[in-house]
């Protein structure tokens, strides 16, 4: 029979009530005879408090034995910024190699959107997960003085583009609409903007089924907002994918329900699924916060090994939960008991 040996870091804030209904919905949606194991990893920011680590090298090490991680969310305004997202999050996006940070962006009905016309939203954003401006190449001289002089480098390479791009090019053929967007800005970032915009190309050619377009990144915000229906996969790099997919967020319904998988489709390291939301301390264990993010975090997590029947359940459950609601708040357990229930129906 099929198992699953699942790593857990809920994390912080609301980290902890919404992985606690995602794995709900997970147990309640896995057949009888797939066995799930969980192992829950004390990281975050109370860790960090009590013992001033953030990633040992041992924890590291166990977290490679598993099939997949759920992540809750990191992040607390007690730690100083970028202590936990560079010495956890990035840490393990780099170390497990997670070069494919997907995701997907729908409008489910009765969904409210920001957008006039209620225009029709189902696109993928594939998003490097490794280079670009994230691999902290830079410096600062001078620092603190007037003269400060600070360089942050965005690193891509040949390798990187490449296996990023492919992965996008097979997802855009395998989906009905078949369209490719490469977001970049190559007419002001022109050593990285050739780079992508060759390799692209390149790997158009392979793929002849599938239509391609380029958009700057700028006028990629501004279509994001007129004309969302033109996209149906995009591509690009690190930075560019963080901020189109929190606006791809705001424009479907909110953070509440967009869902992440930082995915090493060779399989060489567990992949990690995780809400695209943060740890909102200002909610957090009041059970206000939404859950279904991460309950679409577990279906990337189900699909990615193996569990497609169930992962489609599990979006289905959402579709239909959010068609049926009427409007009234509901509790975070709420929310998950709701999804539980119609994912074992
Ligand atoms: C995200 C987050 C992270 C990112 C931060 C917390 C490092 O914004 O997952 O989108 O920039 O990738
Ligand atoms: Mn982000």
């Amino acid at each position: 029979s099929r198992s699953i040996n699942l790593a857990v870091i809920s994390g912080d804030g609301i980290g902890p009530e919404v992985v606690s209904q995602g794995l709900k919905v997970l147990r309640a949606v896995l057949p009888q005879d797939a066995k799930l194991e969980t192992k829950e990893y004390d990281l975050g920011a109370q860790r960090w408090h009590r013992t001033g680590e953030t990633l040992p090298d041992a924890e590291l090490e166990a977290l490679k034995s598993h099939d997949a991680i759920l992540l809750g969310a990191i992040g607390d305004p007690s730690v100083p910024s970028g202590v936990l997202e560079r010495g956890l999050l990035l840490k393990l996006r780099f170390a497990f190699d997670h070069f494919i940070n997907l995701r997907p962006s729908r409008l489910f009905p009765n969904t409210r959107t920001p957008l006039a016309g209620n225009p029709e939203i189902d696109f993928v954003v594939v998003r490097e997960g490794t280079e670009g401006p994230y691999t902290g190449n830079g410096g600062s001289l001078r620092t603190g003085t007037p003269a400060e002089v600070a360089t942050e480098v965005s690193v891509n390479t040949a390798y990187g583009v490449e296996r990023v791009v492919r992965d996008a090019f097979a997802r855009a053929q395998a989906r009905p609409r078949k369209k490719l967007t490469l977001v970049h800005k190559n007419n002001v970032l022109v050593y990285a903007g050739h780079l992508w915009k060759n390799t692209f190309d390149k790997v158009a050619a392979e793929y002849p089924e599938v239509s391609t377009d380029y958009l700057h990144v700028d006028a990629a915000t501004i279509f994001l907002v007129t004309q969302p229906e033109r996209f149906d996969v995009i591509v690009t790099d690190n930075l560019f994918g963080d901020i189109l997919t929190d606006l791809a967020a705001a424009v479907t319904g909110g953070i509440g329900l967009a869902a992440s998988g930082n995915i090493n489709p060779s399989g060489a390291f567990p992949s990690m699924f995780e809400p695209v939301h943060g740890s909102a301390p200002d909610i957090a264990g009041q059970g206000k916060a939404d859950p279904t993010a991460t309950i679409l975090s577990v279906a990337l997590l189900l699909r990615h090994l193996g569990y497609e029947t169930e992962a489609a359940r599990v979006e289905e459950a959402v579709t239909t939960d959010l068609t049926a609601r009427d409007g009234s708040p509901r509790t975070t357990e709420e929310i998950g008991d709701a999804l539980a229930a119609r994912v074992a129906g």
